[in-house]
């Protein structure tokens, strides 16, 4: 190494599905990773996650595919959905070909963890990424690039990355304000299940097909079912969306999350086939989440430091958008810092930063908006379709070629 030559040092603050795709993206020859973790855990929660198809290309152009197949992704085959009375309605089959990779659902603990072996094994480019775990950062001087942790332990780099999630620390610090996250009036119950407990049950089996990776939905008229099978099918994992005035547990116009009622769900799914009550009756605990989101930021940028994943732009699960709009954030990072190998300027950093905040700013905030669009009833009460489809939205969402291919064919690009 000659004489004056100084990595790049890049923080990430939070080791989430945002902070480690970011560790990974950035991971090159004379850079410095450190993910900065609050929890000493650094644990998923028990539930499963889609990867859309532009996600998955990134991480197989990252050469993560083997990796996540050996952590038991499953290609998702399309949707089905019944009707409330539990019919089959209609089976729609996703096609690989038309969006040139697959859907793929995860278990939400063996996809962080294949992230997390991608960002820290010898065997990647450049130096593994280092993760500190235990390590909450409450404070940053962007001005000189330098976190805090809460035990006064301080990190200075070139790069801050603020992907520390929906209740970001660092937002407020970017941004000037933060209205924080804000509820949208609907709440989510998740559930995962053991399959061989189902499937032992008759009256669930002879409905649905529980290994199958197909992502099957029951639309009522204000409120919905997405179900499907994660970890190669060992398990079958749920989401239930219910509008919060109708749902019957009395901690959820207040608390972020908790544990739900079984009572209480089967109540607000009264009307839904038995096959399903029978699933709701064998899940051994229900997560309870009122559903939030963050209005569209001016800036994601401040000096050295930017804010990715959903601390720049949490959105609603609906469709299934968050985690690959994080992946996506970080194939920007590294397209636009791709030639940057020592530590560069100031100037130079912020100036890339605001080329990634450019770049991937219109597409998401459209998407983030239409999550919540895609929130309201599906329904009129005589049962009229007042919102688009899920699959109405999926060419938007998937017909994305990366950051640079982006810029330079959208209007944001021609106005630059
Ligand atoms: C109910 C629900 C269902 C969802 N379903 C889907 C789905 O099916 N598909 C999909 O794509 N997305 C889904 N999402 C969204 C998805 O989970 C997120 O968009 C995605 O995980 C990106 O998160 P992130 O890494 O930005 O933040 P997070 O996953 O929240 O990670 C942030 C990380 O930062 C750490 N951290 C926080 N503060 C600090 C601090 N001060 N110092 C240090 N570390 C800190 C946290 O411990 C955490 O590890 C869902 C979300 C919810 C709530
Ligand atoms: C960064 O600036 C703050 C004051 O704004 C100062 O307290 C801190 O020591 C500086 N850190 C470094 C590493 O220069
Ligand atoms: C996203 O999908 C489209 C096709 O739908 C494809 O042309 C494009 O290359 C994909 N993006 C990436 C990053 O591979």
């Amino acid at each position: 190494m000659s004489a004056g030559f100084e990595p790049f040092r890049i923080i990430i603050v939070g080791g989430g599905i945002a902070g480690l795709a970011a560790a990974i993206g950035l991971r090159s020859v004379g850079r410095k990773i450190t993910v900065l973790e609050q929890s000493s855990q650094h644990k998923e929660i028990g539930a499963a996650i889609s990867l859309q198809p532009n996600a998955t290309k990134i991480l197989e152009k990252w050469g993560l595919g083997p990796l996540l197949e050996r952590k038991g992704g499953m290609p998702d085959k399309g949707f089905k959905m019944f009707s409330t009375d539990g019919t089959l309605k209609a089976s729609i089959p996703f096609s690989r070909e038309t969006y040139g990779a697959d859907r793929v659902l995860y278990h939400r603990v063996d996809l962080l963890d294949a992230l997390k072996e991608a960002a820290t094994t010898e065997d990647g480019p450049g130096e593994p990424a280092s993760i500190v775990l235990s390590s909450r950062v409450i404070g940053c001087d962007t001005s000189n690039a330098t976190v805090t942790l809460v035990d006064g332990t301080s990190f200075s780099g070139d790069l801050i990355i603020g992907a520390d999630g929906i209740h970001s620390k660092l937002r407020k610090l970017v941004t000037g304000s933060d209205t924080g996250a804000v509820p949208t009036g609907t709440s989510a119950y998740r559930i995962i299940v053991p399959t061989s407990q189902l499937i032992a049950n008759p009256g669930i089996s002879s409905f649905i097909d529980l290994k199958a990776p197909w992502t099957s939905m029951i639309m009522g008229h204000d409120r919905r079912v997405i179900m499907g099978p994660c970890r190669e099918g060992k398990l079958f994992s749920m989401v239930c969306l219910v509008p919060d005035e109708f749902m019957n547990e009395k901690s959820s116009t207040d608390s972020w999350t908790s544990e739900g009622s079984t009572e209480k769900l089967l109540q607000s799914f009264e009307s839904f086939p038995e096959w399903l009550k029978e699933i709701f009756r064998a899940a051994p605990s229900l997560g309870l989440w009122q559903l939030r989101d963050i209005q569209p930021l001016k800036t994601w940028v401040k000096d050295r430091v930017i804010l990715i994943g959903d601390a720049a732009h949490a959105m609603l699960p609906t469709q299934g958008q968050g985690a690959s709009q994080s992946v996506e954030d970080a194939e920007a990072l590294q397209e636009f810092f791709s030639d940057i190998h020592s530590g560069p300027s100031a100037a130079e950093v912020n100036a890339r930063l605001e080329m990634v905040f450019k770049c991937r700013y219109e597409r998401v905030t459209l998407i983030q908006g239409y999550s919540r669009q895609q929130a309201g009833p599906a329904t009129t009460e005589n049962g009229q379709k007042i919102t688009m489809n899920t699959l109405e939205f999926s060419d938007y969402n998937c017909g994305y070629e990366g950051a640079k291919k982006w810029l330079s064919t959208s209007s944001v690009g021609t106005t630059v």
